[in-house]
């Protein structure tokens, strides 16, 4: 196991009826600012939760924060929340509204070009306070200090960490469930498969711990896909997925061990490109890390194999080659394509991912194993 340091500071507020407890959190006479998407919130139910929780409270709203948050609607936020000198900011939306936020949160104490955080030209700013209202179990981003930004005028995608940049509190009400399309909820789960993954097929260091709790989480989502997937699907399972998606990216799951993120960063590059949504991308290129990177990650194919499908019959060739398949299936059987083909993606995408990666020079993966090389070998195996 390596050596870690593990802090969480946000304040985890679940179950129904819990946006009332808004007033309870912050206090009157504060300045804030409400930041949401495309619209989803008046139509379910959260727009008139949150607006009756802070009645008499002083609140400018910021709509419109697309799916892929962009730079240039959030650079629009930041000057609002310096001309009307917002002391804090509330998400009100999926991961999208919360990364924008934790983009805004940073940005308002920022002199320069706030866009520099991401291609690590300048240190990510200490954040105004924010804090979230969570409608889309997915990213877990209401309980990290992660946050990933578009800019579709230059076709890039990337991420930022911020130490100071935890939301204070995050509500999350597992009612918000039954109001998201399936697409939604296919996205979510594989995003959710996802980073457990890229924090648990890696090496073989002795994590026992950390490896039953990722593998918990990922028969729970397995267990619970079929009903998510039902139109009627129940509040028990929408409360178990809301907080499986928490737990996959809040830091719990990642003390002492190596971590991958390749298949996060090539998928950031294909929505870049194609637009495509984020669990889209990474349920073509999980597949193709699993495949191409066997050798390094072998332990760990084979204990997933057996953990979690139950797969224990066979040459370890066998058995690693049906865990891929069965890793497959179930992006499949939630209503994902798994091929680059499907999307109409070809060679010439890959061209201009791994040259990107080449001039960025980026070796990705636990221990950098994941060069341009060989992304250009998961990429070809998807086409
Ligand atoms: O914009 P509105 O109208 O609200 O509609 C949204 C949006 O169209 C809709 N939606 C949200 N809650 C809903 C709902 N529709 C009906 N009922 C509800 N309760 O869903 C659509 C997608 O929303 P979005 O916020 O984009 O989805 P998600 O939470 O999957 O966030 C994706 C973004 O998060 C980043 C991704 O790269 C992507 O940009 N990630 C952030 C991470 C982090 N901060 O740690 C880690 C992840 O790996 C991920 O990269
Ligand atoms: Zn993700």
């Amino acid at each position: 196991m390596n050596n870690f340091d593990f802090r969480n500071p946000t304040e985890l507020i679940f179950g129904k009826g819990q946006i009332a407890m808004l007033s309870k959190r912050i206090e009157k006479g504060k300045k804030i600012l409400m930041t949401y998407g495309g619209g989803s919130i008046f139509k379910n139910g959260v727009y008139d939760q949150v607006k009756k929780a802070l009645d008499g409270y002083d609140v400018i709203e910021f709509g419109g924060i697309e799916a892929n948050p962009d730079y240039d609607t959030l650079v629009k936020a930041i000057a609002i929340c310096r001309e009307n000198k917002v002391d804090m900011i509330l998400a009100v939306g999926g991961g999208s509204v919360v990364d924008g936020t934790k983009f805004i949160a940073a940005g308002v104490n920022f002199n320069g070009d706030p866009w520099d955080f991401l291609i690590g030209k300048a240190p990510v700013c200490k954040a105004i306070p924010f804090a979230s209202v969570l409608t889309l179990p997915a990213t877990a981003s209401e309980m990290n200090n992660g946050a990933v930004i578009s800019r579709r005028a230059t076709k890039e995608k990337y991420a930022f960490h911020n130490p100071d940049g935890f939301p204070v509190f995050s509500i999350l009400d597992p009612t918000v469930v039954f109001s998201l399309p399936k697409r939604q909820i296919s996205n979510g789960i594989v995003d959710i498969y996802a980073h457990t993954f890229e924090q648990y097929l890696t090496t073989s260091i002795h994590t026992k711990v950390m490896d039953r709790w990722a593998e918990g989480l990922l028969q729970t989502l397995v267990e619970l896909a079929p009903e998510l997937l039902k139109d009627d699907r129940s509040y028990d399972a929408c409360a178990d997925y809301m907080l499986t998606a928490t737990m996959g990216l809040n830091g719990f799951i990642a003390m002492g061990v190596d971590e991958d993120w390749s298949t996060h960063m090539i998928g950031h590059e294909l929505t870049a490109l194609h637009g495509l949504d984020h669990g889209v991308t990474l349920a073509i290129v999980f597949p193709g890390v699993m495949s191409v990177m066997r050798k390094e990650k072998r332990c760990k194919l084979l204990q997933y194999g057996e953990r979690v499908w139950g797969i224990k019959e066979g040459s370890e060739d066998e058995r690693i080659e049906s865990a891929i398949r069965k890793t497959d299936d179930f992006f499949r059987s939630v209503g994902m394509k798994t091929r680059l083909s499907e999307h109409g993606i070809g060679q010439e995408t890959i061209d201009v991912i791994v040259n990107r990666f080449r001039e960025r020079k980026w070796n990705l993966g636990e221990g950098g194993i994941v060069t341009p090389d060989k992304v250009e070998q998961i990429l070809k195996e998807r086409l």
